[in-house]
């Protein structure tokens, strides 16, 4: 750790675990469900993030962490194949310096400016394996370890050979994807059948091949260029170039635009010609690929984890689009900022389609001058996020007029307020219906309260219907309350009560972290709900004492006493103690700083019969453990239940150290 480092440890954990977490989730909803509900720039700044974290404070690295993976994981249905020679991904690089150093590196270290640049397809990596020329198997790539078996869908592409001009056996790589026309039409015809367009080519060529059903695939009119080899000892080529030649010869369709350049000059040329020549071609690019070229080099030079030390990818610099602002939104987070959002017609940006961008506060908004039916100039920040650069004056309408800076809540309508001079908006109102809103949201979510089946949707009706007004609310929700909700009958009504019954034996970590205290997240209310065991004690501790607490530090402890110094937390205790919600921290006093388990990286695995998952987890992060959801070289123990996949597999093969479900128990009994 960095003694001049703005954040603690902690802190960084507790940051990073909010990053991981985010990350994994718009991941499965970028890779499992091709579904992505961020923008790619704002993945990328995340993933930033944390990787600026994670390099300041190497020892908050989890093997569950998305820098530690390729890609994610995989669609359940789709057959699993396991890529023996893993599929690796590239590393980026954003500007030509960048660019330069990494050759210079590989110069330095004897390699000759012997390079094959590529157009980087702005597609899905794939594999396909052929015996005697005959084509077996193709598939995703997955995690980079194991894809999905997805040959029927390959089959009915027209671009990939079913039988290769020599009989031999070869596994070949590249990338599958859907020429820009189709994804218009494509696109198109979703939205007429009421269905959500896909974000861009990428997700769609994903979202066609990865399909139960080939028929669907065989419609979509995708193709493929293939640029490499599983093995190269399958091969006659010696350089990437000679290969590419080799594989077209085979028979498959490789990209024409690739040329080797033998100076920084020729590639100098390669990437100013396609950073111009981008936009007419038929098919998505977002870089271009430089491969040193002898193969023997890539053997020698390896790869990390994740991306080959003989490639990398050059990204294009920002794009820029123009359109037109049509509304401007307020939203009401759960700390009461209110933030501006400016809506726009959608527009195709870098490769995906962008309709909002943040307008941050009132002053950034008042500085740019942006209103009502201006035409606005906007890029990706660093790449990453939409931003609005600025609107262009000869298209500013007639009429147009400065707009106006809310003075009230958009929610709650009470009169909103620059904090100790704070440049954003706020609304301080307490019982704010939006605030409380998202309160209740978080206080419902998993790393809280866990209450399922209370998601926001469900959390806006309920204020909406004035059933409840706030978070104790809940607890005097009634079934007959619940059946004139959506879509809710019986059955969802008893869910929903059971599982805000359950909530009421929660352990007080929940409880501080669900509250929504400024700065408290999960981990810190982990440590104080040990360290004072029930509330009364916290409400009374002083933020000196709170501070102390593992060295929490007096941001969070200022945060944790002013909130209990409001009456309205004060009376929502005393409402949540009457309706019989548990105030005392029910896990051990302490991490046992001795125990086996400090420290151990675990894994569980397979069905377990008589305990929940979720139960085996929190005891074992009690006992100071850390609990991963993938198997590696760190991983200390594997806990195994029945039917356990590929996880037990792996583990046998790194002679990791495995627990069936009876031997836990014991060592629970023991513990306890
Ligand atoms: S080479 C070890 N070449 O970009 C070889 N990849 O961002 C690694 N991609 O996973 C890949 N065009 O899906 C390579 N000409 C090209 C490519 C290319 C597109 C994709 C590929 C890779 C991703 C990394």
């Amino acid at each position: 750790m960095k003694s001049d480092h703005p954040l603690t440890q902690l802190e960084a954990d507790e940051q990073a675990e909010v990053l991981r977490n985010k990350l994994n989730k718009w991941a499965n909803e970028y890779y499992v469900h091709d579904q992505p509900s961020v923008e790619d720039s704002v993945y990328d700044q995340a993933y930033q993030e944390l990787v600026n974290l994670e390099t300041d404070f190497p020892e908050i690295i989890t093997p569950e962490s998305p820098t530690q993976k390729v890609g994610d994981q995989t669609l359940s249905v789709l057959s699993k194949v396991t890529h023996t020679i893993p599929m690796l991904s590239l590393g980026d690089v954003f500007s030509k310096t960048e660019l330069y150093e990494f050759i210079n590196h590989l110069t330095k270290d004897g390699y000759p400016y012997d390079y094959n640049c590529e157009l980087k397809i702005d597609g899905l990596a794939i594999s396909l394996r052929y015996e005697k020329g005959k084509f077996v198997q193709g598939s995703t790539r997955g995690n980079g370890r194991i894809g999905e078996d997805i040959t029927k869908n390959l089959e009915t592409i027209k671009s990939i050979p079913k039988k290769l001009s020599k009989p031999i056996d070869i596994e070949v790589r590249g990338e599958c994807y859907m020429p820009k026309s189709s994804f218009a039409e494509l696109n198109e015809a979703r939205q007429d059948n009421g269905e959500a367009p896909f974000a861009n080519p990428r997700n769609a060529a994903a979202g066609s091949l990865r399909q139960l059903d080939p028929k669907v695939t065989a419609k979509r009119k995708l193709s493929t260029f293939m640029y490499n080899v599983a093995d190269y000892s399958q091969v006659e080529a010696t350089t990437q170039t000679e290969l590419l030649q080799e594989l077209a010869e085979l028979g498959f369709n490789v990209n024409p635009e690739f040329r080797p350049v033998n100076s920084v000059d020729e590639l100098n040329q390669y990437l100013d010609e396609f950073e111009t020549r981008r936009d007419d071609l038929s098919y998505g690019i977002d870089g271009i690929v430089v491969k040193l070229n002898p193969l023997t080099d890539h053997g020698t030079l390896g790869a990390t984890v994740k991306v080959p030390r003989w490639a990398i990818a050059y990204k294009f610099a920002p794009e820029e689009a123009e359109t037109i602002v049509n509304d401007i939104e307020w939203t009401v987070g759960r700390t009461g900022v209110v933030t501006p959002t400016a809506v726009m017609d959608p527009v195709i940006l870098a490769g995906t389609t962008v309709a909002r961008a943040s307008l941050h506060n009132p002053d950034y908004l008042i500085q740019k001058d942006i209103r009502l039916g201006d035409t606005v100039k906007l890029h990706k920040a660093g790449d990453i996020i939409p931003e609005i650069s600025e609107y262009i004056p000869s298209k500013r309408p007639k009429d147009s007029q400065s707009y106006p800076i809310i003075t009230h809540c958009p929610s709650c309508d009470s009169k909103l307020v620059h904090l100790d001079g704070e440049i954003a908006l706020r609304c301080i109102n307490p019982m704010c219906p939006a605030q409380l809103s998202e309160g209740l949201t978080h206080y419902a979510s998993r790393d809280a309260m866990n209450i399922d089946g209370l998601g926001p949707k469900i959390v806006a009706q309920l204020f909406e219907k004035q059933l409840v007004n706030d978070v104790a609310g809940l607890y005097n929700l009634t079934f007959d309350e619940l059946l004139t909700l959506d879509k809710f009958g019986e059955k969802s009504a008893n869910n929903l009560l059971a599982a805000i019954d359950n909530s009421k034996a929660n352990s007080l970590e929940r409880l501080i972290y669900g509250l929504g205290i400024r700065h408290v997240g999960a981990k810190a209310a982990r440590l104080i709900a040990q360290k004072v065991n029930d509330m009364d004690t916290l409400m009374q501790a002083t933020s000196e004492e709170i501070a102390q607490i593992n060295s929490l530090g007096l941001v969070i402890a200022d945060s944790i006493s002013t909130y209990f110094a409001t009456e309205q937390a004060k009376k929502l205790i005393q409402q949540l103690k009457a309706a019989g919600v548990n105030m005392k921290y029910l896990g051990k006093s302490s991490t046992p700083s001795n125990s086996f388990f400090t420290d151990k990286r675990i894994v569980l695995t397979g069905k377990l019969a008589d305990l929940s998952r979720s139960q085996v987890s929190e005891w074992l992060e009690n006992q100071g453990a850390k609990v991963s959801s993938s198997v590696s070289k760190k991983t200390d123990l594997v806990i195994v239940g029945e039917d356990p996949g590929s996880k037990y597999d792996k583990a046998l093969e790194l002679s990791i150290e495995i627990w069936d479900e009876s031997h836990l128990k014991q060592v629970m009994q023991q513990e306890n």
